[in-house]
């Protein structure tokens, strides 16, 4: 396989900046283009680093999901040592409490809690938990107000070249190759073009990516707390809620088949709301802050569609559907040894676009 030599991202979001970064540190010449970085999903999402929370069945996809968890610290480290900036990575724990006790088992990642177990080690929780698992090793990092920032000060501070507010219109081929990039600004060139425009994928090229919008807001500890009430995150049926070091909690998320519907809705709010006090009640009196919302980028197996793709110097990162933000580090590496090496985890056969041309 030739190394590229020039490598166009389309996508400055969390997977796009993670991808520069690491291309970039191992040699190659990189250039990003953004539409508009706060539309990124990882702008919008809660941060959590959270393969157990999320009930991943053992699978490839939580052998990748597990993986990435893994590199997390480390890969938070090398950025914030590049930058000096802070990306809130805060090995927090996720607490899972639940209405009904019917799980009594545990292992090596997860200890089941009882009931009284669990209102001692989080005071405040619902009346109605009658238990729930602690995974203590899945975590947090604060995306929307430091990682995406410091992801896009590292790839500038190493020399990609990245430019807001292009936006590519068209993909243009001859044979099976991308030959130019179509956008607002004219027309750019590269020797390999990558495809990490998440939940906007399928817009570009016919493949199974389509948003899936979720509503967040966020409160505030208030300054009469002498200290803050919670110190892992709650991940709740339908609800989770986030607390940053610095007393600002977060709260997510709704999940809704709307394609790209640029509000906050009532319906939406009231859901989460009602949700986030039934689960820790005391949140009913904590200042509101702010709201907004994004757009997921869903597959039908939820799962991520990464490497090869059916244009032979095009390779897609995309579809990470719920779990962006955890996936960055692992996507970066398995991808960047695809594209610089021709190298594929065998990781990777699990994530191929075209598992779902069967269906179609
Ligand atoms: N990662 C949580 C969510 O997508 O709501």
């Amino acid at each position: 396989m030739n190394v590229p030599s020039e490598i166009i991202v389309i996508g400055g979001g969390i997977i796009g900046l993670s991808l520069a970064v690491e291309l970039k540190l191992r040699g190659a010449t990189v250039t990003v283009l953004s539409r508009d970085i706060k539309e990124a999903a990882a702008y919008a999402g809660a941060g959590m680093i959270a393969p157990q929370a999320e009930r991943i069945p053992p699978s490839p996809m939580l052998d990748l999901c597990l993986y990435s968890r893994g590199m997390y610290e480390e890969w938070t480290r090398k950025l914030e040592g590049i930058t000096g900036l802070e990306t809130g990575y805060w090995s927090c724990g996720i607490l899972a409490p639940v209405y009904e006790d019917s799980e009594t088992d545990s292992n090596e990642d997860a200890e089941w809690f009882d009931r009284a177990t669990i209102h001692q080690f989080q005071p405040g929780l619902g009346e109605n938990i009658m238990g729930g698992w602690w995974y203590p090793r899945d975590a947090q990092v604060d995306n929307r107000r430091a990682l995406i920032q410091c992801l896009r000060v590292a790839a500038e501070d190493l020399g990609v070249d990245f430019q807001e507010g292009v936006s590519v219109e068209e993909i243009q081929q001859k044979g099976d190759r991308a030959i130019a990039l179509k956008t607002n600004r004219g027309t750019i060139q590269g020797t390999h073009y990558i495809l990490a425009t998440g939940a906007w994928s399928g817009q570009l090229l016919p493949i199974s990516v389509y948003p899936r919008k979720g509503q967040m807001l966020s409160v505030r500890v208030p300054s009469s707390f002498p200290k803050l009430p919670l110190k892992q995150v709650l991940f709740g049926d339908n609800i989770y809620i986030v607390p940053r070091r610095d007393g600002l909690i977060v709260i997510g998320a709704t999940v809704e088949d709307v394609e790209f519907a640029p509000e906050i809705t009532p319906q939406g709010i009231n859901q989460l709301l009602a949700n986030a006090i039934r689960l820790y009640p005391a949140l009913k009196d904590f200042p509101l802050q702010d709201f907004w919302w994004g757009y997921r980028p869903a597959t039908p197996d939820e799962f991520p569609i990464l490497g090869a793709s059916p244009l032979e110097n095009l390779t897609l990162a995309t579809g990470h559907y719920r779990n962006g933000i955890l996936l960055a580090p692992v996507t970066a590496t398995l991808i960047a040894d695809w594209v610089l090496t021709g190298q594929s985890n065998p990781l990777l056969t699990h994530f191929h676009w075209d598992r779902f041309l069967a269906e179609s």
